[in-house]
């Protein structure tokens, strides 16, 4: 395609549009190990994000990003509100635009929501896969939101998953979770009572709460097995520093954003990440180097992730159909 614009016009896709696109999650995957490549040799443009927060918690966060050899440019616009599900409205919500890198034009706008449950477990897949042992075969998930079930979908392609523990603040949120996983996957799903049960026997550990500026922290040190793997999604606010220190490594997906971070008031006792995804990926800096390492993806979350995968929701829409055309 010479110019990504159509006549003037940009598809809208619904989230139920982009869903029935049916981008799958091992696909997401190898786009993503496309883009943190690149991002690892210094050939995407990715600012940090700029954010605004009506509420305590909450964040409508601005992500833009370019990956010039995907010929993928664009923003997410995107909300995070943790008591949305009170309200039974979703915790992250938001639209994606994408514009044609030779004109600049908008050629898509997209509900973000779907995207950003599956790439976010796609980046903790693709760590896991560069950080994990191979044969991590037991998962912790704490918190069975959106996240929670992303991951273990996410988890059960790259490694022979053959048992879950799942935790959730919320009984009756973790029985759904417990009993939709069982019908949907052919391992073990088992439930537990609290926090320690999901992480002590596991190879694959996920906290996937709400994300606190002033976290408290409910996993101590010694919990977490030598040789296992943990993905943070929602940042500090479920590990204690002292539990983050015995990591042999943690890793993030971006070093410059996650240092923005700690200058507005989040990790400031987490342990200077190491190296990032893009690092990793590239080759430039290793992953796993023994099979007792204690390993750790403190994931922000990027618009490369988003930007990697929506063109690719944006061909398969097209070529089904799917969607409504409007004029710019
Ligand atoms: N880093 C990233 O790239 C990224 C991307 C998307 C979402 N997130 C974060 O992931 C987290 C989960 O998002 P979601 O869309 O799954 O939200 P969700 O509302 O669907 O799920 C959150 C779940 O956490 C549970 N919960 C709350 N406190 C808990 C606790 N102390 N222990 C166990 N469970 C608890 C709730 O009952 C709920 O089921 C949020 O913090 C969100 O901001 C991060």
């Amino acid at each position: 395609m010479s110019t990504q614009t159509v006549n003037g016009q940009l598809l809208y896709l619904s989230r139920a549009d982009v869903e029935a696109a049916g981008l799958g999650v091992g696909a997401m995957i190898a786009l993503l190990e496309t883009a943190f490549r690149e991002k690892g040799r210094g050939r995407v443009e990715m600012p940090p994000k700029p954010g605004i927060h009506p509420k305590l918690d909450s964040f409508l966060h601005a992500m833009p990003a370019y990956i010039p050899a995907m010929r993928a440019a664009g923003i997410k616009w995107v909300g995070g509100y943790p008591e949305n599900q009170a309200r039974g409205l979703p915790y992250i919500t938001g639209l994606l635009v994408l514009n044609d890198v030779d004109t600049g034009l908008p050629y898509a706008v997209m509900d973000c929501t779907w995207i950003t449950a599956y790439r976010t477990a796609a980046a903790s897949a693709l760590s896991a896969k560069y950080l994990a042992r191979p044969d991590s075969r037991t998962v912790g998930i704490l918190a069975c939101g959106v996240q929670g079930r992303t991951h273990v979908e996410a988890l059960a392609g790259v490694f022979p998953v053959t048992r879950v523990f799942a935790y959730d603040i919320r009984r009756e949120v973790q029985d759904r979770f417990v009993a939709d996983m069982r019908a949907r996957f052919g391992f073990e799903v088992v439930g537990v009572d609290g926090p320690k049960a999901a992480v002590v026997e596991s190879d694959l550990v996920v906290t996937s709460g709400p994300i606190l500026k002033h976290p408290m922290p409910s996993i101590p040190p010694g919990w977490l097995r030598p040789g296992a793997f943990a993905s943070a999604v929602d940042f500090d606010s479920y590990w204690s520093p002292a539990a983050l220190a015995e990591f042999d490594k943690v890793t993030t997906d971006d070093l410059a954003q996650f240092q923005y971070y700690r200058t507005v008031g989040y990790f400031q006792q987490t342990p200077e990440p190491c190296a990032d995804l893009g690092e990793i990926v590239a080759g430039l800096k290793p992953g796993r180097e023994h099979a007792n390492e204690r390993t750790m993806a403190m994931n922000l979350g990027l618009a490369l992730d988003d930007m990697a995968v929506a063109p690719d929701v944006f061909r398969l829409a097209n070529e089904k159909g799917l969607g409504t055309w409007l004029p710019l």
